[in-house]
């Protein structure tokens, strides 16, 4: 079983790699988060953008599965599915959902909106998709699994949310009561959705794949400086996802954890409040954002752009024992003169390599500058092709993390992704 993740603060390229990697695996597995994701693939002039549904539903016939660590928002769950299916592609039999995934109530939502509302100012800028709510019942051992939806659910429901508008009372945050029950519509729906699929104990399931010699992709969401535990905290997601968050979002031991790919930008972006080190307020992060077109792919809003940093990286590398490194969005710095990369933070005059506990108080980047490639390496097929200055970059990432960069992408496509060794 191997593992592909972020290793920044999200929307690295996760869908694209999971998509062009699909085809040498059986099966592939989302482990935890939700609708908070928005994993975007291209190919054949076409562009999908996933929420929930793992990234290996268009390379044939390979199982999908959505593991018990992540949470499903049954609603936009069959948005999904009915824009899938429009364009042709039919994933009953071959997406299986974990009874023991969460579900995001329309409450959840309402409870996320109530919470950034009170955070005021030090609002963490969440997606809204009720995520950090529905992960809350589930560590206070109040949430609804898909499993529930199988026996005596109204009973479940009502209890929840009633529980719910009580705490949205005492935050009082006012609730219309019209638009509530225009939206549990449609969250009903979803569920009768949800029950045309194949609701499994995932954990037994993907054992016993593995006893059968099935290789296995478990696929990331956000990304590694956005974990519970170890991100930038509190401006994080409510899972783990690092690479041991793969164990617990799907039952799977960490003896059968083989290769770790852990994927970076050329640069580095982040959506919604918290500290970014090497952000760019200027000219350099406007060209970035526009060359990349740096805008979330759930809420739109335009990505923060700076400097690749390797400090955060470093860190990543370390918590997730990444095996293979794979850089995206190679392309997008082609025109600059020079690139510059974060090695390591000044704080009160002292250097330091290592991650500090607060990266919010006052510190400094320190960056290295190498020279820019200049070079269109869009259309680019092998590493051959590839400019000195841009193999001199490469070169200095492998060093300073320790790690070789094993696939490199220079476009959106599919097609646009070279492979090292
Ligand atoms: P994810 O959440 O990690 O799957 O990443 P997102 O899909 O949210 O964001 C990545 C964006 O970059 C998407 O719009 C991709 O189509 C695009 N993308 C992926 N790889 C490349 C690349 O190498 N070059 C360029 N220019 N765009 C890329
Ligand atoms: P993918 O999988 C980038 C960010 C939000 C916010 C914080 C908490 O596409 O890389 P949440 O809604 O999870 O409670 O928001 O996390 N965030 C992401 N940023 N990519 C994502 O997913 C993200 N999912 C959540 O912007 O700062
Ligand atoms: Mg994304």
């Amino acid at each position: 079983m191997d593992v592909l993740l972020g290793l920044q603060w999200g929307d690295e390229g996760k869908g694209k790699v999971v998509d062009v990697l699909t085809p040498n695996y059986e099966l592939v597995c989302r482990f935890q988060g939700g609708p908070n994701a928005g994993h975007t693939l291209e190919f054949e002039g076409h562009k999908y953008i996933l929420r929930s549904i793992p990234s290996g539903i268009f390379q044939g016939d390979k199982i999908n599965v959505v593991g018990n660590g992540v949470v499903i928002d049954p609603a936009l769950f069959k948005g999904e599915i009915d824009q899938l299916a429009k364009s042709g592609h039919q994933l009953t039999g071959r997406l299986l959902i974990s009874k023991k995934a969460h579900l995001i109530l329309p409450t959840h939502r309402l409870l996320d909106a109530a919470n950034e509302a009170a955070k005021g100012q030090g609002k963490i800028g969440t997606t809204g998709k009720g995520i950090g709510p529905t992960y809350t019942d589930k560590v206070s051992r109040n949430g609804l699994r898909v499993g529930d939806i199988l026996n005596d659910f109204d009973r479940k429901y009502k209890e929840a949310t009633s529980r719910h508008l009580t705490t949205l009372k005492q935050m009082n945050f006012s609730v219309d009561s019209a638009e509530l029950a225009k939206i549990e519509k449609e969250w009903f729906e979803g569920i009768d959705c949800l029950k045309k699929f194949k609701l499994i104990d995932s954990e037994h399931f993907l054992n016993k794949n593995i006893r059968e010699g099935k290789k296995i992709l478990c696929e990331g969401a956000q990304g590694t400086m956005l974990d519970i535990d170890f991100g930038s905290y509190p401006f994080v997601t409510s899972s783990n996802t690092v690479c041991a968050g793969a164990c617990t979002g799907l039952g799977v031991a960490p003896r059968h954890i083989g290769r770790v790919f852990g994927i970076f930008k050329a640069y580095c972006t982040r959506v919604g409040s918290g500290p970014f080190p090497t952000e760019l307020f200027d000219d350099e992060g406007k060209l970035m954002r526009d060359r990349g077109n740096e805008y979330g792919s759930v809420t739109g809003r335009p990505r923060r752009c700076g400097w690749i940093d390797l400090v955060a990286l470093r860190y990543a590398v370390m918590i997730d024992g990444v095996t293979d490194l794979i850089m995206m969005k190679s392309d997008v710095l082609d025109s600059f003169d020079t690139i510059k990369a974060c090695v390591a933070y000044k704080i009160d005059g002292k250097e330091t390599e290592d991650l500090p506990f607060d990266i919010q108080g006052e510190m400094e980047p320190v960056l290295a500058e190498l020279p820019g490639w200049k070079t269109d390496m869009t259309k680019m097929q092998s590493e051959d092709e590839f400019p000195e200055e841009f193999n001199q970059y490469l070169s200095f990432l492998e060093e300073e993390l320790g790690v070789r960069i094993k696939y490199v992408s220079v476009g959106p496509d599919r097609a646009q992704t070279i492979e090292r060794y």
